[in-house]
């Protein structure tokens, strides 16, 4: 199954399309976390809540390695369903490892090399997150990024799996998703973007009309 996940920390979005049964999981950053504003520990814990048994990534705040494995924990602790998001960055591969030997599951995110996807995926993590839109800004070809992590990961059997995030557009969803990513996290406006076509419109509206020459009142 290719999840969705939704890319936003805004909770009035998240409690509308959780009840669509559409979504799969969050990814939270600290910039989206920012752009709410208000105290982020208590609109993570309204998250956590809302998709329980849905997984839930929050990201780590601090620089130092130190900080960062104990603020790894405490983030952990928030909740069961949730999945401590770690930038890559080689300081924090002995932290990785240490908290993926605790059976805490890490999301690595800011990746861009299939090879920084590679030697996560060696650590353990459940997820790697290569950044679409953001390699593009750089003018490099993200979909390939996709298309080369999940060559290496089938071809090695690898249990980790590829989020594909930075999407900006419903072409970067579907490709990524053709290209091997096993989820996808969306920002709100591209989930109603992706549901939408103008001839699913256009045969809605014919079918009403042709059901009203019926004049038929009980159905079934
Ligand atoms: C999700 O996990 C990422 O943090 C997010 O998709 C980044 O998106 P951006 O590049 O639009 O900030």
């Amino acid at each position: 199954m290719v999840k969705f996940f939704l890319d936003t920390s805004d909770i009035p979005c998240l409690e509308h399309w959780q009840k669509t049964g559409m979504i799969q999981g969050v990814t939270t950053n600290p910039s989206n976390l920012s752009k709410v504003g208000g105290n982020p520990t208590t609109t993570i814990q309204a998250i956590i809540k809302l998709f329980q048994n849905k997984d839930v990534s929050v990201q780590v705040t601090e620089t130092d390695p130190k900080k960062v494995y104990e603020q790894a924990l405490e983030i952990h602790d928030l909740g069961p369903n949730v999945v401590v998001k770690i930038p890559c960055v080689t300081d924090y591969c002995t932290i990785i490892e240490n908290l993926v030997s605790r059976n805490i599951k890490i999301n690595v995110t800011l990746i861009f090399s299939p090879l920084q996807a590679l030697v996560m995926a060696n650590l353990g993590v459940t997820y790697v997150s290569p950044f679409i839109g953001r390699l593009e800004d750089d003018n490099q070809n993200g979909i390939d990024l996709i298309k080369k992590i999940s060559h290496i990961f089938s071809t090695h059997t690898y249990k980790t799996e590829i989020l594909a995030a930075s999407l900006r557009t419903v072409n970067h969803i579907q490709d990524s998703i053709l290209a091997g990513a096993d989820v996808v996290t969306i920002p709100p406006l591209l989930c109603e973007e992706m549901m939408e076509h103008h001839l699913t419109k256009q045969g809605l509206a014919q079918f009403f009309v042709d059901w009203k020459k019926l004049n038929t009142e009980i159905f079934p």
